[in-house]
């Protein structure tokens, strides 16, 4: 029975007022927060690939991610209006669903928000790239990306997605205020950048770029859907914010629900004007798709905007999912799972130090070593069973802890619950085999780890 053996609810909300984080956050923090995380690798790389796969019916394929994310999204809100503890999901599972559950879903927030890191760090190099490029300066190709990474040429190691992993990680370890600060501008800069590109692209959009609307049937649209879905990766990083926020009960559902619609509304309109001045199939060899475009469409001096924009904006995604990541480790630790060194807080910087350092340089060399497809389509695995979890937990919570008290309740429960587990299922059958190989093998590592250690030292114990 100690698999599920269960925190107090009432107690973990008592310890949230004593853990000691600075509570300096408010919706709108966490709003900016959230499309801080969103908009990045997503809408800026990936749009190429989903554009390949979908052709114009990538505007479906993003409705796709968009429903099934924001029916866990509800089932995110709930949760992070009831507990409002560090350490997200995991820590939510911990008091519903028991231990093991709460193990589980810990380990594969790590390969959410880990991996997320690395592949925005990818993403980021590119737009840099392409940004050095418009100036005449190119790297050593060896240093430009990871081995395998580009068909035919003899790439060795991503420098600049290494480098700015450990510039992230230098910002993330002196703590959180300023890192918010510098987010709020980034943030601002990002969605200018993306109204930039609607705004003018528009009018460059040749509508027969829109047939055949969808080249590859269904198949590539749902295909496309399980891709893009990191793209909306992020939101639910609002709620690991929880013990840092300053009235979490009317903050957080806003921060959540309001990052994740902008976005929608924001990616529709740009598969939309992409896909509208370029040919689909183009896309197929190009790592900076969305500049690509405007490049197409003549506006040379848009597109470097935007691929400064890109490389600015980006920053914030890796910034924020870092903050995920060391928050979750940070809670495990505090409850025995991890050791305890993981959870020590810095005397002078209020942070968990040494957590982000080991955290920033373990991603940082997977982003310079791994390819981006296959990153995103792992940390889209490991996401989506994760919020087939929560979905499932905030059943099992209504049940639970019927009376407690909760400022945002899911509407329609259980049937908005039972559909996101649904597409979130749905999406996770719609990405590769060996997708599915690795997924299981990280799953059965954190089993290994679990059992062999986690168990007998879980403060529960
Ligand atoms: N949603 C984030 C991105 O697109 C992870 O980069």
């Amino acid at each position: 029975m100690s698999l599920f053996r269960k925190k107090d609810v009432e107690h973990m909300l008592a310890g949230a007022q004593s853990a000691g984080l600075k509570k300096a956050l408010g919706a709108l923090d966490l709003t900016f927060l959230g499309v801080g995380a969103i908009i990045g690798t997503g809408i800026f790389v990936l749009t190429g690939t989903g554009a390949v796969q979908a052709g114009p019916a990538l505007m479906i394929s993003f409705l796709v991610a968009a429903v099934a994310c924001g029916f866990a999204a509800l089932a995110y809100a709930e949760f992070a209006s009831t507990i409002p503890v560090a350490g997200s999901i995991y820590t939510y599972s911990y008091a519903t669903l028991g231990e093991l559950a709460a193990w589980v879903i810990g380990w594969d927030l790590m390969l959410e928000y880990g991996l997320a890191t690395s592949a925005v760090s990818v993403g980021w190099s590119g737009y840099l790239q392409s940004l050095l490029a418009g100036f005449g300066i190119s790297l050593p190709v060896a240093l430009t990306a990871a081995p395998g990474a580009v068909p035919g040429a003899a790439t060795l190691f991503n420098l600049p997605a290494f480098l700015v992993m450990m510039a992230i990680t230098t910002l993330l370890s002196i703590g959180v205020r300023e890192s918010t600060r510098i987010n709020n501008v980034m943030v601002a800069i990002k969605v200018t950048v993306v109204l930039l590109v609607i705004a003018v692209g528009v009018f460059h959009v040749t509508p027969a770029n829109w047939h055949p609307f969808m080249p590859n049937g269904w198949n590539g649209v749902f295909g496309a859907a399980a891709v893009m879905f990191f793209a909306f990766i992020g939101f639910d990083s609002v709620s690991s914010a929880a013990e840092e926020v300053r009235d979490p009960k009317r903050d957080l559902p806003i921060g959540i629900i309001a990052s994740l619609g902008v976005c929608a509304v924001l990616y529709v309109a740009v598969a939309a004007v992409v896909t509208g001045i370029v040919p689909s199939a183009q896309f197929a060899s190009i790592s900076h798709p969305v500049s690509y475009a405007l490049q197409v469409a003549g506006q040379r001096w848009v597109a470097g905007f935007i691929d400064l924009g890109a490389v600015l904006g980006m920053l914030t995604v890796i910034l924020v999912m870092g903050y995920g990541q060391t928050r979750v480790i940070f809670a495990m630790s505090r409850d025995g799972l991890l050791p305890a060194a993981l959870s020590k807080v810095h005397p002078r910087f209020a942070t968990p130090f040494l957590t982000t350092w080991i955290v920033g340089i373990f991603f940082g060399l997977i982003g310079a070593l791994v390819p981006l497809n296959v990153l995103a389509e792992l940390i889209n695995i490991g996401t989506l069973a994760a919020f087939s979890m929560v979905s499932v937990a905030v059943l099992v919570l209504r049940r639970t802890h019927p009376a407690l008290p909760r400022a945002f309740r899911c509407p329609g429960v259980p049937v908005v619950p039972v559909l996101a587990v649904a597409a979130c299922l749905f999406l996770m059958i719609n990405l590769q085999a060996i997708t599915w190989v690795a997924f299981v093998v990280w799953l059965g590592l954190g089993l290994v780890i679990y059992f062999g250690y986690s168990r007998k030292r879980s403060k529960l114990a």
